[in-house]
């Protein structure tokens, strides 16, 4: 779909929910050829006439209204408004990725994040991508480096992932389903990625993947202001050489998500 018709879409779309365009770049996001709204409002009986109206203004497939995501595993509750039901697939810099909009969040905001990644790495490295998902950043960092090994625990997001694997012919990736603190890992790993926000509670088996030397970056919640504390509170720990904090995204009203990058030597 052409921006402009896409931009001509959006126009008639914010006039009829009597939104500012903002508001719809935020609570409204495409994937593929889905919607996904992250809306709170309950749009009631207008909820299919609405579904109907962006199915046909953005020449879309699919639906969908996000209300919360749970648990752990970070699993969607995700209803269908309107269209029919599919696997999406989004691309993103050369990469595909493939989902589920019912069973897989994606999240676009973490996309200046990937590519960051991918200019930090160097091309010999072994990384080790510990909550994988669906390979958001396994698979842009298997093009840069020698192998990258990539671990979720939910089936549903290592289904994707080796799908994504194939449809990206990332041959170097090696995925595993499983708990990442009990993992049969073949080699260290120079770097890993902890793409999770209770990631923190992984450190101890993180660091019996690592090379005696190597890096961590490490996802977290931190309550904005507090970033400092977080860095202090990284650098105290013995086997961390210097720590770095890295806003991600706005999270909510009062937190961000932000990675913090370690430098760490196991003693
Ligand atoms: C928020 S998603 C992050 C996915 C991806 N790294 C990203 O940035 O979008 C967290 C992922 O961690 C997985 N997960 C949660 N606990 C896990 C564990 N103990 N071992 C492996 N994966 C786990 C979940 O299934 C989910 O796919």
């Amino acid at each position: 779909m052409g921006i402009l018709v896409r931009n001509d879409a959006i126009s008639i779309v914010c006039r009829k929910l009597g939104i500012s365009k903002e508001q719809f770049r935020q609570n409204y996001e495409i994937i593929g050829n889905s919607m996904i709204i992250r809306e709170d409002d309950e749009f009631g009986t207008d909820e299919r006439s609405l579904g109907r109206a962006m199915l046909s203004s953005f020449k879309l497939w699919g639906i969908y209204k996000y209300t919360g995501i749970h648990g752990s595993r970070r699993i969607p509750s995700v209803k269908m408004i309107s269209g029919i039901h599919t696997d999406v697939v989004q691309s993103e810099d050369g990469i595909l990725y493939m989902l589920d909009p019912k069973k897989i969040m994606f999240s676009k905001g973490n996309k200046k994040e990937r590519h960051l990644l991918t200019q930090m790495v160097s091309e010999k490295e072994t990384i080790l991508d510990m909550f994988a998902g669906i390979g958001y950043f396994s698979i842009p960092l298997s093009f840069k480096v020698r192998k990258v090994y990539s671990c979720d625990v939910n089936p549903d997001s290592f289904h994707y992932l080796m799908m994504n694997k194939r449809l990206n012919t990332a041959n170097n990736l090696v995925p595993m389903l499983g708990d990442s603190s009990m993992l049969p890992m073949e080699e260290f790993a120079d770097r890993i990625v902890m793409g999770h926000f209770d990631s923190h509670r992984y450190l101890n088996s993180a660091l019996k993947y690592l090379k005696k030397k190597g890096s961590i970056h490490l996802h977290q919640l931190v309550r904005r202001g507090d970033e400092l504390i977080m860095v202090k509170k990284y650098r105290s720990y013995g086997f961390v050489t210097n720590a770095k904090i890295r806003k991600v995204k706005s999270y909510s009203p009062s937190h961000d998500h932000v990675v913090l990058d370690l430098e760490v030597i196991k003693h």
